[in-house]
């Protein structure tokens, strides 16, 4: 069943056109990466699906609502979750609470005493329950990249955006989270789009399809290993001219 589905999408930054006609769908349960050099446009794309931009031309429909216009706050309850490349906690308040913030306001809509539970519940899914009671701007880059992960599942959410969750991260903290993320998309029967500029050996692990961004472009879908290995993928990574 079709979760996400965007129709020749465009954005342009004045002259710039960051996402170019891109169209792709998301099925119920999938797991999706999104990989292309910077600059690509690949943040570009999650703000247009996520709300923070709407698009010049094409449209975005979610479970078959058009959400083009949808601000993101709305978009949210219907089951949409991201991670920020730059981790974004709320400084003063604890990670528990942070994390509580993604039950309220998301699908989970829950109360805030039911969203301290799930808080806890998703601290100890990520392993940083031990650090509940921290203020959460004193957490380490990879706690707080955890704490992202955690607050967007405490939203219950259909589809999870991860962006470039794993960079920074050592290669036994990354396999640890790729098979958390395998977990929960089974037990809670989520989509995963997962985008990342490097790390294409985190993408085979994780992902059953992936799309290739180039200049704003969609350049290559397909099974993952076909499409890393396809030679324009290869040429992009090695900077050279793609016909
Ligand atoms: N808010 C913005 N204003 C102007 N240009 C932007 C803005 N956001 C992104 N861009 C430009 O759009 C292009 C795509 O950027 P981005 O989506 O961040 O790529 P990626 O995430 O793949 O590195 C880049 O050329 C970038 O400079
Ligand atoms: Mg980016």
């Amino acid at each position: 069943m079709e979760l996400l589905r965007l129709e020749n999408v465009t954005k342009r930054f004045g002259g710039l056109v960051a996402v170019n006609k891109v169209s792709f769908t998301v099925e119920k349960g999938e797991a999706i990466g999104i990989v292309g050099p910077n600059g690509s446009g690949k943040t570009t794309l999650y703000n247009l699906i996520n709300g923070v931009y709407f698009p010049d031309e094409g449209r975005i429909y979610f479970e078959g609502q058009d959400i083009t216009e949808l601000p993101t706050h709305a978009r949210a309850p219907l089951g949409m979750a991201r991670t920020f490349q730059i981790p974004r906690p709320f400084g003063g308040a604890t990670t528990r609470e942070n994390v509580a913030v993604g039950a309220m306001f998301g699908h989970a809509k829950a109360s805030v005493d039911e969203a301290l539970e799930i808080a806890d519940e998703y601290l100890k899914l990520v392993g940083i329950y031990d650090k509940g009671d921290v203020e959460a701007a004193r957490l380490t880059p990879l706690e707080k990249k955890l704490m992202e992960v955690a607050r967007a599942l405490a939203m219950k959410p259909k589809l999870l955006l991860l962006d470039e969750v794993m960079a920074g991260m050592n290669p036994s903290d990354i396999d640890q989270l790729i098979e958390l993320l395998k977990r929960v998309k089974e037990e809670e029967d989520i989509s995963i789009v997962s985008m990342v500029e490097h790390l294409m050996h985190a993408i085979t692990k994780f992902a059953e399809r992936v799309i290739v961004m180039h200049q704003g472009e969609k350049l290559l879908e397909g099974p993952t290993m076909e499409v890393l290995n396809h030679p324009k993928v290869v040429e992009i990574y090695l900077g050279k001219k793609v016909v």
